[in-house]
């Protein structure tokens, strides 16, 4: 085990690796990735999650299980209402009933398409942790912002607003925010796809911010023990370098999810400095 800047055996955030598939691959090819992740997955060493399109969930949650591939999978979006008359939604409890463990909430695309804004964001972290789903809760600033070096307050507003809006919905549910319940993906939007990457020093000194924040509207505990993972063009070449920041512990990864090799390669680099 490698001795890094994450304290080697001594980090107690546990790695994860997620990919986001966005609006990509079709049924069978969907089918087809899960079976050649489900193959690779037995030469990996850290948690793991794939969040295909709702229509391919089903078919990739049958694969790992056929296999009994240690592969989570999640959704990329969730409504905050538990059923009723919201044409073209899907619900919490109906990704807890596939099996889902993670849903992504709050990604910079659909806050920028879709309008998405911290009180939708944090509603649906809501239904999905009274559900037992762990949101990924993306923050992520614009270029104009990064240009002007205000990103570090950026986010962590981001962040701050949802958990203003979430912890008290949290507290009179009688549900408490412990670390296993939250992720947080420091996502740049000006690397999203753009083949740009942040330093790995630049998203270390924001996840340590976000953190910060964690500390200040939550806890301390929250705040050691939620996972921060950086997102924005990983690939296998330059994954291993945030791996080993001491305030990142894992990746939310777009592009690169979409290929087996890839994707298994990023999550064998977690699992070196797990
Ligand atoms: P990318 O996407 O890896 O293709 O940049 C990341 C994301 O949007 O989650």
């Amino acid at each position: 085990m490698n001795q890094n800047k994450r304290g080697g055996a001594m980090s107690k955030r546990k790695m994860l690796v997620a990919g986001n598939w966005k609006m990509n691959k079709s049924y069978a090819e969907a089918v087809n990735l899960a079976q050649q992740l489900s193959y690779s997955s037995k030469e990996w060493e850290v948690e793991s999650c794939v969040c295909p399109t709702h229509l391919a969930l089903k078919a990739v949650a049958n694969v790992f299980a056929f296999d009994h591939a240690p592969i989570k999978f999640g959704a990329q979006n969730v409504f905050w209402e538990e059923d009723g008359a919201y044409t073209g939604e899907i619900s919490a409890s109906m990704l807890k009933d596939l099996g889902c463990s993670f849903c992504i909430v709050g990604h910079s695309e659909r806050r920028e398409l879709f309008s998405e804004g911290s009180e939708q964001i944090a509603r649906k972290a809501f239904s999905l942790i009274q559900q037992g789903i762990c949101p990924i809760v993306c923050c992520g600033e614009p270029l104009s912002v990064y240009e002007q070096a205000g990103a570090t307050e950026y986010v962590a507003r981001q962040v701050r607003e949802v958990l203003e809006i979430l912890v008290p919905q949290l507290e009179a549910a009688g549900i408490s925010l412990t670390p296993e319940k939250l992720v947080l993906a420091y996502e740049p939007i000006w690397a999203i796809g753009s083949g740009k990457v942040a330093t790995p020093e630049y998203a270390n000194k924001i996840a340590e911010r976000l953190r910060a924040e964690l500390a200040t509207v939550v806890s301390e505990d929250l705040a050691a023990g939620v996972r921060i993972l950086y997102g924005g063009s990983v690939k296998a070449a330059n994954a291993g370098m945030f791996f080993e920041q001491e305030h990142i512990d894992g990746a939310l990864v777009g592009g690169a999810a979409l290929i087996a090799e890839d994707f298994s390669e990023i999550v064998k680099q977690a699992g070196c400095v797990a």
